[in-house]
């Protein structure tokens, strides 16, 4: 019985021990306010544009860089890699303005359905957000009418930004695989 009380004790000192030590900061980390970076705000902005996918042209903006042992007899064309630099454009034709591109990859990630996996990244050119970037991480069921892909990260005026994409397809050509695909997205940032 005598035993009990010392050793409730003991653990009481160390628990007592344990919330005053004072935290140690990390060397290799230190909070700030959002203020002093310039954060204030979190804006929602809605970007309109067109997406240009040419596969077959004498200047194709997306070439075939690898494909899988099942991709040429797979109905969705499993394992297929395809990387684009694709322009985008502020009207349907691809003569309008380009106000920026579409780089990455697009890759077939469905071995029933079409399905690609995108991971790009869109590099804008025009007016205040030339040179800002907004990251793309999303599944594109090409042949359904409204895909969505979240926007997952940004750069430059779009530092912090998270969102989606809509994409709709405008025209495909079903021969020569050419695309153009119109594209709403709603993005936080600050
Ligand atoms: C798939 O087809 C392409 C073009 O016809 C050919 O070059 C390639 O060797 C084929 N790949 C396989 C794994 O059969
Ligand atoms: C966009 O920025 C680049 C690099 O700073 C510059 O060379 C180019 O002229 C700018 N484009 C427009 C349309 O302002």
């Amino acid at each position: 019985m005598a035993k009990k009380p010392l050793r409730s004790q003991f653990f009481i000192t160390i628990f007592l021990l344990h919330i005053l030590t004072p935290i140690q900061s990390q060397p290799f980390s230190r909070k700030l306010s959002k203020n002093s970076f310039g954060f204030k705000k979190e804006k929602l902005s809605h970007l309109h544009f067109y997406f240009h996918d040419i596969v077959t042209s004498d200047h194709p903006t997306a070439v075939k860089v690898a494909a899988g042992p099942v991709t040429n007899t797979s109905q969705s064309f499993f394992g297929l890699v395809m990387m684009m630099d694709d322009p985008l454009t502020l009207k349907p034709d691809p003569k309008s303005k380009v106000i920026g591109r579409a780089q990455g990859i697009y890759a077939s990630a469905d071995l029933e359905k079409l399905g690609f996996l995108m991971v790009l990244n869109y590099c804008f050119t025009e007016g205040k957000y030339n040179g800002s970037t907004l990251s793309i991480l999303g599944r594109n069921a090409a042949l359904t009418p409204v895909r969505e892909m979240p926007v997952v990260g940004g750069s430059g005026l779009f530092r912090f930004a998270r969102g989606y994409a809509l994409a709709k397809t405008h025209s495909l050509d079903f021969k020569t695989g050419n695309a153009v695909v119109e594209y709403d997205v709603f993005v936080l940032h600050y």
